[in-house]
C-alpha cells in the first residue's frame, strides 16, 4: 500500500484493520484489542478498551528513547523581544511540576480545567499538565471578551482556572485578570481555585482565590503520567455553532494521539527532529492540533509564535521564524499572508532571510482564493497547500497528502479527500450530487479516529446538529461540489457561522447582544465578503416604535456592545438601521438572501417572501 489511492481505499473498505496499524506509532499502556466499538449507532467509539496517555506520547516517550536534549518547543515572541527554548526533558520537567501544581489544587482524573492563557509556553505547559493527570481541558481564546468565557466556565463547571495578567496585542497591552473576574462573577459556576501566571507588562493584584503561579509551581511534587481509557476526554474546545450557545466539541485521548500521529507523516511529511511553525493561537483547534499536539507526539521541534504577522516590528517575521528556526514547514490561515501582500506585496523582506531548508506552506482555517495562493506560490517557491477542516473533525478531511502521494493542485480545491474519511455531497433530496454540482458536504459515518465523539454533556445537540440532516451521515456544514478527478470544492458555510481572519464566529451570538439594546426591536447580522479577513460581520437593526435614538450614538454604542460582550476578535464594525427586515411569509429572516446581495450575487428573490418591498428598500444599503 504506498500511494493515495490505494491508502484512502484501506481506509474506508476497512477501517478497523487501517487504524489498527496506525495505532502502532503510539505507546500503549493498554493495548487495544478491539479497534471500533459500532455497538451504539450513531455513538462510534475509537480504542475502547485500550489505555494511554496523551502526555507520555507527546513527552516521556521520547526522553525515555533517549531524546531528552532535543528541542520540543520555541517560544518566538517578536512583541516581548523573547526567544526561549525548551528540550523534550525540560518541557517535559516544566509539565511534571505544573501538573503537580494541579494535583496540590485537587485536581483528579477527569476534573476540567479551563485555560485563559496569551500565547507563552506556559499555554502548552498548561494543556500537557492536564492530559498528564487525566484532567479535561478547556482553552479559551483570549481574544474572546469575559461574557464567552463564563459561558464556557458554566457549561464546563471547571475546579481550576489557568490564566495570565496579560497578553500582548501588537504593541498594546491587555490585561487578562479583570476579564477572568468579571466572566467568573457572570458565571454561575465558581472555580475552587485560579492560578495566574504574572507577565512582567501588566502585573495583577492576587485575590484570595489566586494562586501565583511560579510560587505554587517551585513547592509543587513533580507528578508521573496516569494511565486513561483510549475513549476518556483530552480537551473541550467550545466552537461556534448557530446559536449564541457555543459547542463544546470533545476530543478523547486514543483516536486522537493516533489520528494526529498519522498526519504529520501523511499530510505534513514532518517527521521526529524536524521543526514544524503554526502560526495561529492554541485558543483554536489549529493551535492544539499542530502547535502542541502533533508535533510533539512526533518527536519534532514546535515554534510557538507570540504576535502577529504584520506589524511589530515588521511583515518579515515570518520569513525570520523560518530562518532562524530551521523551519520545514508552516502552517497558518490565508488570512496572515493577505495581511502580508498588503504590507509587503513584492516580498523584500524575504531578501533579508536564508529559507532553503523550507519545504512547504499549509494554509487552512477559511477558503483559500486563488490570488493569495498564486502570490504564495509565486513568492516562496515551495509547495502551497490548501486544506480543509474543522474544530469538530481536529484534523485534515481534505488535503494534498505530500507525505503520501503529492497531486497536481487545483486553485480553489484543498484536493481529496484524506484517509479516513468519506466525503460525499449530496442533494437536499438526500441523493448524491453529480460531480461539480454543489450540494451539502457530508461524511459518512463511522467518522475516523480523533474527530468528535459528542458534544460536552450534550449528546442531543451533538445528534441534532450534525447527524439529523442526513441519515448515516456527519453535516459538515459546509456546502461544495467534487469534480470528476475526486478534488472536493468547499464554498462555503450553509449556515449562520461566518469566518473572520480565520477565526470562526457566530452570527448568533452577535444578534443575542443587539437584541439587548433597550432601542432595538429586531436584528440581524450576517458575513460580507472582506478582502483582508475574508469575512467580516455587518449587523442590520430595527428600532422599537417610538425609539428615536442618534443613530450615530446608537451605532457607536452597539458596536461598542459586541466588542465587550464578545469579544474585539468579532471584527464588529458596521452596524445600520434599517426600517424592516426581509422574512418569509412564516416569519424567518432571510439572511441568505441578504448575504448573497451584499455579496453582490444575483440573488433570486425567494418565492416564500412576505413583502418584496422590504428587499427593495434594503437593497442599495446591502451593496453598499
Ligand atoms: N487577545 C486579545 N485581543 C485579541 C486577541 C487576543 N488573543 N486576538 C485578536 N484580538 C483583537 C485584535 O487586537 C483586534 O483588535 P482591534 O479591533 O482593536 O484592532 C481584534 O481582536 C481583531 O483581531 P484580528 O481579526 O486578528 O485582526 P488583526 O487586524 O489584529 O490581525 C491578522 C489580522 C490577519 C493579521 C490576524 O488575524 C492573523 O494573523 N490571522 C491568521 C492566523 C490565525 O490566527 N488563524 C486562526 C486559525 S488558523
Ligand atoms: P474551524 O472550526 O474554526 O476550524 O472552522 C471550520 C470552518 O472553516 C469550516 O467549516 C469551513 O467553513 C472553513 N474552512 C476551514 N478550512 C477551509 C478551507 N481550506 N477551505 C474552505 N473553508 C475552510
Amino acid at each position: 500500500m504506498t500511494g493515495y489511492r490505494d491508502t484512502f481505499r484501506a481506509s474506508i473498505e476497512d477501517p478497523e484493520g487501517f487504524w489498527a496499524d496506525a495505532a502502532t506509532a503510539i505507546d500503549w499502556y493498554r493495548t487495544p484489542t478491539q479497534v471500533l466499538d459500532s455497538s451504539n449507532p450513531p455513538f462510534y467509539r475509537w480504542y475502547p478498551d485500550g489505555e494511554l496517555n496523551t502526555c507520555h506520547n507527546a513527552l516521556d516517550r521520547h526522553v525515555e528513547a533517549g531524546h531528552g536534549e532535543r528541542t520540543a518547543l520555541i517560544y518566538d515572541s517578536p512583541v516581548t523581544g523573547t526567544r526561549r527554548s525548551f528540550s523534550y526533558a525540560e518541557l517535559r520537567r516544566e509539565v511534571a511540576q505544573f501538573a503537580g501544581l494541579l494535583v496540590s489544587l485537587g485536581v483528579v482524573k477527569g476534573d476540567r480545567v479551563v485555560i485563559y492563557l496569551p500565547m507563552v509556553p506556559e499555554a502548552a505547559v498548561a494543556m500537557l499538565a492536564c492530559a498528564r493527570i487525566g484532567a479535561v481541558h478547556s482553552v479559551v481564546f483570549g481574544g474572546f471578551a469575559a461574557k464567552e468565557l463564563a459561558v464556557r466556565i458554566d457549561d464546563a463547571a471547571p475546579k481550576v482556572i489557568v490564566s495570565a495578567s496579560c497578553g500582548i496585542e501588537g504593541k498594546r497591552v491587555i490585561e487578562y485578570k479583570p476579564l477572568l473576574d468579571r466572566a467568573i462573577d457572570l458565571a454561575t459556576h465558581k472555580p475552587d481555585r485560579c492560578v495566574i501566571l504574572q507577565r512582567p507588562q501588566a502585573e495583577a493584584a492576587l485575590g484570595e482565590r489566586d494562586v501565583d503561579w511560579v510560587e505554587a509551581a517551585e513547592v509543587a511534587t513533580p507528578a508521573d503520567c496516569v494511565p486513561v481509557a483510549a475513549t476518556d476526554p483530552l480537551y473541550i474546545l467550545y466552537t461556534s455553532g448557530t446559536t449564541g450557545k457555543p459547542k463544546g466539541v470533545v476530543r478523547d485521548n486514543g483516536g486522537h494521539a493516533v489520528a494526529l500521529r498519522w498526519t504529520m507523516s501523511n499530510i505534513y511529511d514532518v517527521g521526529p527532529g524536524e521543526v514544524m511553525f503554526t502560526a495561529s493561537d492554541v485558543g483554536w483547534v489549529v493551535g492544539h492540533s499542530y502547535i502542541v499536539y502533533a508535533p510533539l507526539l512526533t518527536g519534532a521541534t514546535t515554534v510557538l509564535y507570540e504576535g502577529k504577522p504584520v506589524g511589530t516590528p515588521d511583515a518579515g517575521q515570518f520569513w525570520r521564524v523560518i530562518a532562524e528556526h530551521g523551519v520545514k514547514a508552516m502552517f497558518t490561515a490565508p488570512t496572515a499572508f493577505r495581511a502580508i501582500k498588503k504590507e509587503d506585496p513584492k516580498g523584500s523582506f524575504l531578501n533579508d532571510y536564508d529559507l532553503s531548508g523550507f519545504a512547504y506552506l499549509f494554509l487552512a482555517g477559511e477558503r483559500l482564493d486563488p490570488e493569495t495562493l498564486r502570490w504564495a506560490q509565486d513568492l516562496l517557491k515551495v509547495p502551497v497547500i490548501d486544506h480543509w477542516w474543522q474544530t469538530e473533525t481536529g484534523w485534515p478531511i481534505a488535503a494534498n497528502l505530500i507525505g503520501l502521494e503529492p497531486m497536481p493542485v487545483k486553485p480553489g480545491s484543498p484536493t481529496v479527500p484524506v484517509p479516513g474519511w468519506d466525503v460525499q455531497v449530496l442533494a437536499p433530496s438526500g441523493e448524491p450530487a453529480e460531480p461539480d454540482v454543489d450540494g451539502a458536504i457530508v461524511i459518512k459515518l463511522p467518522l475516523p479516529p480523533g474527530s468528535l465523539p459528542t458534544l460536552w454533556n450534550d449528546d442531543e445537540r451533538f445528534v441534532a446538529s450534525y447527524l439529523s440532516a442526513f441519515d448515516g451521515y456527519y453535516l459538515t456544514g459546509d456546502g461544495g461540489h467534487i469534480d470528476a478527478d475526486g478534488y472536493v470544492f468547499v464554498m462555503g458555510r450553509t449556515d449562520d457561522v461566518i469566518n473572520v481572519a480565520g477565526h470562526r464566529l457566530s452570527t448568533g451570538s452577535m444578534e443575542e447582544v443587539l437584541a439587548g439594546h433597550p432601542d432595538v426591536a429586531e436584528c440581524a447580522v450576517i458575513g460580507v465578503a472582506d478582502q483582508m479577513k475574508g469575512q467580516v460581520p455587518r449587523g442590520f437593526v430595527v428600532l422599537k416604535a417610538g425609539a428615536e435614538p442618534d443613530e450615530d450614538e446608537l451605532r457607536a454604542e452597539l458596536i461598542a456592545m459586541v466588542r465587550e460582550q464578545v469579544g474585539a476578535v468579532a471584527s464588529f464594525k458596521d452596524v445600520a438601521v434599517v426600517p424592516a427586515l426581509p422574512k418569509t411569509r412564516s416569519g424567518k429572516i432571510l439572511r441568505k438572501t441578504m448575504r448573497g446581495i451584499a455579496d453582490g450575487a444575483e440573488e433570486p428573490v425567494p418565492s416564500t417572501i412576505d413583502d418584496p418591498g422590504v428587499l427593495d428598500t434594503l437593497r442599495p444599503i446591502l451593496l453598499r
